[in-house]
């Protein structure tokens, strides 16, 4: 039976949405149906479907009581909604049902997970008590289990915070048992002084839950808080994804709120996972709190929101849905790197191939036929003599005054991004800057561009970039220009959707 904030929340998305043209909405990233939305949540494929839920307040443009928004879609990129599918209904919730994930049960029933929050104090906003609880459904509809909180940070021997105890990652095991990971920290630490940590438990039947241990540990380098785990063995090694909070600007980090991923060693025995390496799992401004699935036919693949907490404000007021999702992306480990690289669905969307080989550009140079905001194209560029340019220039989004840039500068072989003069009135973060791995003068990236969004897959994947754009369609121009000259390659396809 759905309870009648449920039943409010699916009406008012329903009449409401059916009030946004499609045209205001990217063409193949997905948006919330109405309002606004955070998180990925509950990736997973269910009855032949991909299914996507995602951290959901239809009533406003802004973060509040959290629901879960839904959506399915049969090759990652075209989305269809469906009714919203948590809301905050019952007791352990009533305060909001915050990120988790899904996996199916034995029976054929989809099992969500996600955690239940309560808010302890209407002046801080911030403070809520958080366990973690399931909901069993059809695809369609949830009944939330009468038996939840399924975990609590009392369960935990350890110790945990009952303030930041959160987004399960729940899968199972070639045995079919389950387990899942959850971020907490310390019961005594708060705001700056938290440290985060990777817990983990296990289930023979996904209900009831007990205690492993601490999978990993911020040891003061990495944040405060960690949010959003996901923990997966991808080609050899294990992997964690996660989104640790507050970071100080480093040498190797942004400050702020950032995702990465570690590589390692898990021993099965002893359940002790030995990080090896960490990265940066994106470099752009808007990316945070990714979740993976295992698909059907072996594909590891990741998505993320594609805003960040630090860059909510970057919006457009005529728009009536806030954030998008990233481009669904393959995951595969290869020489120490984590290479992502957009779902292989899109190439079927791809016409109009324009390709160029090794044309020289030094001046401020437009190629016929190369303009569009919906794009996948790859630039290659190489010096003419070794160390024959100083900087490389790509322009997109581009009209007159109105230019969103890729700089290259070999010579520091750092790549920047920078959105400030793509018609943003907002003066939020509109530029980054980062080291692309060593390969001095020789760049490769892959740009998917779509109507409100740019993501850079550089080297065939080893670093890439999101960032969100809102610039006016009618800015479709693209040029290139270098100090010294330089040899372009392009290849160059139009996004077609019916
Ligand atoms: C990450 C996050 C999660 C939490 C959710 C609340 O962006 O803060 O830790 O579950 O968003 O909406």
């Amino acid at each position: 039976m759905n309870s009648h904030i449920l039943l409010e929340a699916r009406e008012f998305e329903e009449r409401e949405s059916a009030g946004i043209p499609e045209e205001t909405r990217p063409v193949f990233h997905l948006t919330p149906k109405v309002g606004w939305m955070n998180d990925p949540n509950g990736f997973s494929q269910y009855k032949g479907q991909y299914h996507l839920f995602y951290q959901y307040y239809p009533y406003q443009k802004k973060w509040g009581p959290m629901h879960w928004g839904h959506a399915v879609s049969e090759d990652l990129l075209k989305w269809k909604y469906l009714p919203a599918a948590l809301a905050p209904d019952t007791e352990p919730d009533a305060g909001g049902c915050f990120s988790g994930s899904a996996v199916t049960l034995d029976d054929g029933r989809h099992l969500l997970m996600y955690t239940g929050v309560i808010k302890l104090n209407d002046i801080q906003e911030d403070i809520f008590f958080q366990s973690q609880c399931v909901a069993v459904g059809d695809g369609i509809d949830y009944e939330k289990y009468p038996g939840n909180p399924v975990i609590e940070g009392k369960d935990i021997s350890d110790g945990a915070s009952k303030y930041d105890f959160r987004d399960p990652k729940i899968w199972r095991e070639p045995d079919g048992t389950f387990r899942c990971v959850c971020v907490t920290c310390p019961p005594d630490q708060k705001y700056e002084n938290r440290r985060g940590r990777v817990v983990w438990f296990r289930s023979d039947d996904g209900f009831k839950w007990e205690y492993i241990g601490v999978l990993a540990e911020n040891d003061g380098t990495l944040g405060t808080m960690w949010e959003c785990p996901d923990f997966f063995e991808l080609d050899g090694k294990h992997i964690l994804l996660l989104s640790p909070q507050d970071l100080i600007e480093n040498n190797k980090y942004y400050s702020g709120n950032i995702t990465v991923w570690m590589s390692g060693t898990f021993d099965r025995e002893t359940g002790k996972y030995t990080v090896e390496k960490e990265q940066l799992a994106d470099y752009g401004i808007d990316f945070y709190a990714t979740q993976t699935l295992l698909a059907e036919d072996g594909r590891r693949i990741m998505i993320g929101w594609m805003q960040n907490w630090d860059s909510i404000t970057f919006t457009r007021r005529d728009l009536r849905w806030s954030s998008q999702m990233t481009l669904p992306r393959e995951l595969s480990f290869k020489d120490g790197k984590l290479i992502q690289k957009p779902v292989r669905e899109l190439e079927a969307h791809r016409a109009n191939p324009l390709i160029i080989r090794d044309n020289i550009i030094s001046n401020k140079t437009e190629i016929e036929g190369v303009r569009g905001r919906l794009l996948d194209i790859t630039i290659e560029i190489k010096p003419v003599f070794e160390s024959s340019y100083r900087k490389f220039e790509m322009r997109f989004a581009e009209d007159g005054e109105t230019y969103t840039s890729l700089v290259y500068r070999p010579n520091e072989n750092t790549l920047e991004f920078d959105r400030s003069f793509s018609q943003t009135r907002r003066a939020v973060v509109n530029d980054k800057k980062f080291k692309v791995a060593n390969r001095r003068g020789n760049l490769k990236i892959r740009l998917i561009l779509d109507k409100f969004s740019c993501e850079a897959f550089i080297n065939d994947g080893e670093q890439t970039m999101s960032n969100v754009i809102l610039t006016d369609m009618k800015a479709d121009r693209i040029s290139f220009s270098a100090h010294g000259g330089l040899l372009l390659s392009i290849e160059k396809y139009d996004l077609v959707f019916e």
